[in-house]
């Protein structure tokens, strides 16, 4: 834990141990040099602290990542709250609360919103006692909604540039696209990406989800199994992080990794297996930066929806394709272009 701690290079880290659920909340903030620290809620159960540590600290950089290349004069933060599995609707509603008051103590220094485990439903019962620090919350309580459909067609745009560096076209039709985890983003990817006529693979770990999505027409499932080996175009990972790792990527058959999941890359390291195998990655915190974008750029800067996703498919475009060229002008891996950028803006330069 101390090693981990050290190693890390952001600003502030806020530790409570939940008595009445046994939960522990980590607040980190990894940047509040363009702007107070915006970031997602996480919520699920971790097997360690240190796991769940390793986690908020990770994801919290990201975050500074993605509104530096966004543009937007945000840093960076991420809360993980690691639940025991077992936690009741009551007890959980509950410990939202009290995770409100703590985010309320903060003044400001860290605003949230949804994250995995987390929907626009809990940003309102955060927000009974944690407002106006709260992002994300239902249409119905006053706020923007989930940030789910804004991060998809991020997600969707991003490919197509990825598409257009690959094949010389940002068509999608006829494409072979394995969209590894089906939730809030997933879900909603794999359909645009059915209107746009790509051939779509779906995999998820939920039977109810699977059963869902394999109805839509020209869809089909992959066991989680079979992933890392399921000749496509392009993967997709929408769920967890840590999957692009030295045991995946050899096994890899696709052209490029473009997809939203968060921390794609178990070690930075990882970037580099990725461009020698040629295989061309678009870095999760510039293509998955739709849904924070558009969601805090509603409800602070008084973007409509229609709005919000200009500037998030305009700024998703522009960037990975400054990405691409930095890379190939540097010959470096995507992601340490893509990371140069977002820590030249950090830096204030
Ligand atoms: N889950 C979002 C992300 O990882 C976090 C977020 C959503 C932040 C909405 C602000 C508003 O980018």
């Amino acid at each position: 834990m101390e090693a981990l701690l050290k190693a890390w290079d952001g600003e502030r880290i806020i530790i409570e141990f939940d008595w009445p659920t046994g939960a522990w909340i980590i607040i980190a903030i990894h940047s509040t040099r363009r702007g107070p620290a915006g970031g997602g809620t996480r919520m699920k159960p971790y097997s360690t602290m240190e796991a769940a540590m390793a986690d908020a600290l990770e994801l919290a950089r990201s975050m500074s990542y993605k509104f530096a290349c966004a543009d937007m004069s945000r840093g960076g933060g991420k809360a993980v709250i690691a639940v025991p599995p077992d936690l009741t609707p009551q007890a959980r509603a509950d410990l939202l609360r009290r995770y409100g008051a703590l985010i309320h103590q903060l003044g400001g220094m860290f605003q949230t919103g949804p994250d995995v485990g987390t929907s626009s439903a809990d940003m309102d019962i955060i927000a009974e006692s944690g407002a106006p620090y709260v992002f994300g919350r239902t249409v119905q309580a006053g706020g923007a909604g989930d940030s789910g459909p804004a991060t998809a067609i991020g997600v969707l745009h991003g490919i197509g540039v990825v598409c257009q560096q690959l094949f010389g076209t940002s068509a999608l039709a006829g494409r072979r696209i394995l969209v590894q985890g089906a939730g809030s983003v997933g879900g909603r990817l794999i359909r645009l990406l059915r209107e746009a006529n790509a051939s779509v693979l779906f995999s998820d770990v939920d039977e109810a989800t699977i059963r869902q999505i394999r109805e839509i027409p020209g869809v089909s499932f992959v066991p989680p199994e079979e992933v890392y080996d399921m000749p496509c175009d392009i993967f997709a990972p929408c769920a967890l992080g840590g999957i692009l790792n030295q045991e995946t990527i050899p096994r890899l058959k696709c052209r490029a990794v473009a997809g939203s999941a968060n921390n794609q890359l178990a070690r930075p390291e990882d970037a580099e297996l990725l461009r020698k195998r040629g295989i061309l990655y678009a870095p999760d915190f510039v293509i998955n930066v739709g849904g924070a974008m558009a969601i805090v750029g509603m409800e602070t800067m008084g973007w409509s929806e229609a709005e919000a996703n200009t500037h998030v498919t305009q700024n998703i475009e522009h960037m990975l394709r400054q990405t691409f060229d930095l890379a190939a002008a540097r010959n470096i891996s995507t992601a340490d272009a893509a990371r140069s950028v977002a820590e030249t803006r950090l830096s204030g330069h």
